[in-house]
């Protein structure tokens, strides 16, 4: 579906073809990950004895840490860490790599192989953090972290058949594959926000709006802005933005439709924070149905 005149890969395309311009960036990065992975084996068993931030829980490293996290991290991680368009949440208690303070030091030092999450400490590559900077933003990931554990709330079986069915999310989302594409896929969702984000999307969409696919040259993610325009010929679109710059504007409409317009060729061109996804009260969509489709939507997530 490379029917954009710019000739960048659309966001649609899925992960895979995300990032063409950094592919290479990372397979050496693969490359000098796996060369670095004995040498980390070695040292994880002396950071291990050392399992204990020297920072934790002091209020000034946090905040110097919520400084560092938005230059390096939020791109993909989300303000405030709460998940993005490229990373996980990373205020869940639960975490599927960083299982103590130790083993988060050596991710955010030396990246997960295989993965988008970049090297960031001082051995070559990416930003060249030091041990006191690092230490820093586990503090503040700390701080943020959401105490309680989510379990799962609901009946995942009957959450699917309301997803594809009653509660029509399936027009707007994709899963596995399956769905409409006006929302982001969701099929990762579970796994990557906290149940409370997820309630909070669907009872109130336009609170916090969703981030989009990004590029890597973006320093922030796009999020999912509704946008209407009203081209020369006084013809209405509304639909949601998939990228913009300064001339272009590249968005879908909810046939799915996608455009590319010039913004100065455009009769009219407003954009809004009030999310295309209805919002979703208990009247329409009650607590233990929700609970329901959010148990389902975790449960294809976890996996
Ligand atoms: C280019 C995108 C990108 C950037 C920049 C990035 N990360 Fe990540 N990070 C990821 C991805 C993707 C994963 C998940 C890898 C996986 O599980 O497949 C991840 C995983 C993690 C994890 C492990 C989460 C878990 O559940 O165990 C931590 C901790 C983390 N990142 C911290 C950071 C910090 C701190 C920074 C900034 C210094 C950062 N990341 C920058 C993409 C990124
Ligand atoms: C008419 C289209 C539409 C329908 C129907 C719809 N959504 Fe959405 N949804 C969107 C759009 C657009 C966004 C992105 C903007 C936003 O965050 O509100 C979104 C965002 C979300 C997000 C946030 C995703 C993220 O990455 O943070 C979740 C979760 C979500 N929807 C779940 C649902 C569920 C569950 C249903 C069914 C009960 C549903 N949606 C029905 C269009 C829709």
């Amino acid at each position: 579906m490379k029917n954009v005149a710019s000739g960048k890969a659309s966001p649609l395309l899925g992960l895979a073809n995300w990032l063409p311009a950094k592919r290479s960036l990372i397979s050496t990065g693969r490359w000098f990950s796996t060369t670095l992975l004995a040498i980390m084996v070695a040292t994880t068993v002396a950071l291990a004895a050392d399992d204990h931030n020297p920072l934790a829980g002091d209020p000034k490293a946090a905040k110097a840490g919520e400084y560092e996290f938005r230059i390096n991290c939020a791109l993909c991680h989300g303000l405030g860490a709460r998940g993005g368009g490229r990373g996980p949440d990373l205020t869940r208690a639960q975490k599927k790599h960083a299982t103590s303070d130790a083993v988060m030091f050596q991710i955010i030092n030396s990246g997960i192989p295989g993965t988008a999450m970049p090297a960031n400490g001082t051995n070559g590559q990416g930003v060249g953090m030091t041990d006191q900077e690092i230490w820093e933003l586990i503090t503040y990931i700390r701080s943020v972290e959401v105490k309680a554990p989510a379990k799962p709330i609901g009946d995942a079986t009957h959450g699917k058949e309301l997803f594809y069915g009653d509660a029509n999310c399936s027009l707007c989302h994709m899963i596995s594959g399956k769905g409409g594409r006006l929302g982001p896929e969701l099929t990762s969702v579970g796994g990557n926000r906290t149940v409370e984000a997820i309630l909070d999307s669907v009872r109130n969409p336009s609170r916090r709006l969703a981030w989009g696919l990004t590029e890597p040259t973006k320093e922030f993610a796009q999020e999912y802005e509704t946008v209407t325009v009203v081209t020369v010929n006084g013809k209405e679109i509304k639909g949601v933005i998939l990228n913009e710059d300064h001339f272009s504007v590249q968005m879908m409409d909810t046939n799915e439709q996608i455009y590319l317009l010039e913004k100065d060729k455009l009769r009219s061109f407003q954009k809004s924070r009030e999310s295309m996804m209805p919002k979703y009260d208990a009247a329409v969509l009650n607590d233990k149905d929700l609970g329901d489709v959010v148990a389902y939507l975790i449960n294809v997530g976890g996996k």
